[in-house]
């Protein structure tokens, strides 16, 4: 579900002519990574290689901990290889990697080896332990002759050291089509701890040919090779390729890493493909995403199924829940939104969830998740309508979870949402339908990095929107993601954005900024 289409459609417009600049360590080593397709537009490197560079999809890290992090690459000399291997041969080959606490490499503190196997489209995860908390480190490749970019990152400090001062971006829904990831360069440059990324990360609708950035021949994904060129055309690009190489990433899927809209063994369209079709689909998709996220081993997808609610610790201040509200959802069905059997969290997760949040917590609890969570009512006047994507279509898990914040008293509860490609910023109500109920958590909702093209301000639907529900209080709809920081006393969201997304370079802008109170549940204006 989302709220507008996608029409970033620009023909015509040049791809921007430069690389990498200003982006501090990832400038010279990104040279080279962009590739192929009708929007090639850099010869190689001058100084040609003697070897294919094999990291022309960047570096990553994630799943920050006290003691190390996920270090993530994937070799493919030739991403877009029609048979999806990247230009691989079907064997495994080893990748060296290190780990430094200078950018130079001069105090390597740990290194080791991996094997790069064809089974996982030669993708390398490393888990890193032996860290220490709450520290910068610098890694960087090796496979062959050849040397990878540099990527920073950072361990989580020790769990309940106090922490001071904790800055993140969260993110989500980038279409490749729609327009530049100016969004990402911009994010790169910002000073942050961690970047949270709630899904859509691709999307895996066929191009149109009049859509912006196409590749040749953009068809559907339903196969692994299908979906690893999909995700290598994307993490081709140098913006994206910075902004991983920056930070470590905190990833979770939505629904268009598969196919849009889908609920669990179901997809949108059963009587256009069949259960079998769909279920295949679903495993060679969450292999692809497994393969070129910086995930830990604990999630290597086991046939249909892949493990990404989680929880992740940041000293005394922030508690990070990882949901996930696709694999174990009931169906959508707008006539049984009431229905108390149906789920979107599904049992188990719910019971884990409700069990850490009851628990002893960091004073900021977020809950980072794909889909709208407050009630949104989009028709004026006595009628309504909601979306039966949203927590709004399984009302019964809504309201449980958000009642039981209430009655845990868990600390400084924030919902982070992503998919409706809208800044909105929302106070979580014991009752939506009455005002003057109590604030019981505060709802952030982040924008698209492109999806819908360069964007507007606002909709003509949002002025009903806004008085339906006085429970939202700002809605944004340009391109961006929303920078949090986080301290013992308060939270301040900054709603950044750029104001164009099909011209290159667009500067970014803090377009609103919101507040939250430690104890005070409800952001309010700066
Ligand atoms: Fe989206």
């Amino acid at each position: 579900m989302n709220d507008d289409t996608d029409s970033g459609s620009r023909p015509g417009l040049t791809r921007r002519q430069v690389l990498v600049r200003g982006a501090g360590i990832t400038a010279g080593a990104l040279a080279g990574s962009t590739f192929g397709g009708a929007w090639a537009w850099a010869a190689p490197p001058a100084a040609a290689r003697a070897v294919r560079d094999p990291f022309t999809l960047g570096v990553a890290s994630g799943e920050p901990a006290p003691d190390g992090a996920v270090l993530w690459t994937r070799l493919a000399p030739s991403p877009l290889a029609e048979d999806g291997r990247g230009g691989m041969p079907d064997r495994s080959a080893p990748v060296q990697w290190q780990v430094a606490e200078d950018e130079r490499f001069g105090r390597v503190v740990a290194r080791g080896t991996e094997l790069a196997r064809p089974e996982l489209g030669h993708s390398v995860h490393v888990e890193v332990g032996g860290l220490r908390p709450g520290a910068e480190y610098f890694y960087r490749f090796k496979a062959g002759p050849e040397l990878s970019p540099v990527g920073r990152t950072s361990t989580a400090p020790a769990v309940g050291a106090r922490v001071d001062r904790l800055a993140f971006a969260f993110t989500s829904c980038q279409t490749y089509t729609s327009g530049l990831f100016t969004a990402h360069r911009r994010m790169a440059e910002e000073d942050l701890d961690l970047v949270v990324q709630l899904g859509d990360y691709i999307y895996e609708g066929a191009a149109n040919p009049s859509q912006f950035r196409v590749h040749e021949g953009q068809s559907e994904p339903v196969s692994l090779g299908g979906y690893r060129n999909r995700y290598a055309q994307y993490k081709g690009d140098a913006d994206l390729q910075a902004a991983h190489a920056a930070f470590p990433w905190v990833v979770v899927l939505d629904d268009h890493e598969i196919d849009n809209n889908w609920a669990d063994e179901v997809p949108q369209d059963p009587e256009l493909q069949s259960r079998e079709a769909f279920l295949a689909r679903r495993k060679a998709a969450l292999q692809a995403y497994y393969e070129h996220m910086p995930l830990r081993r604990a999630s290597i997808p086991k046939d249909i199924d892949i493990q990404l609610y989680r929880r992740l610790i940041f000293g005394d201040l922030l508690d990070l829940h990882v949901l996930d509200t696709r694999q174990y959802r009931s169906d959508q069905n707008t006539a049984a939104r009431l229905d108390t059997s149906r789920t979107i969290l599904g049992d188990e997760q719910e019971r884990w969830l409700r069990d850490a949040l009851a628990g002893p917590t960091a004073r900021w609890n977020v809950l980072a998740q794909q889909v709208f969570f407050s009630e949104r009512d989009f028709t004026a006047g006595t009628q309504t309508s909601y979306s039966n994507d949203a927590w709004d279509g399984y009302v019964a898990d809504r309201d449980g979870l958000r009642d039981h914040l209430a009655t845990a008293g868990t600390s400084n509860p924030v919902i982070l949402t992503g998919d409706v490609h809208a800044n909105y910023v929302c106070d979580v109500k014991a009752d939506f339908d009455d005002p003057s109920s109590r604030t019981v958590a505060t709802e952030l909702v982040g924008t698209s990095i492109t999806t819908g093209g360069d964007g507007v301000e606002q909709n003509p639907g949002d002025a009903v929107q806004l008085a339906e529900n006085p429970h939202i209080k700002f809605i944004n709809r340009k391109r961006g993601y929303v920078r949090n920081t986080l301290t013992a006393s308060q939270w301040t969201a900054d709603f950044r954005i750029v104001d164009s997304v099909t011209t290159p370079d667009a500067p970014v802008r803090t377009r609103a900024t919101f507040v939250v109170e430690d104890g005070r549940p409800g952001a309010v204006p700066a």
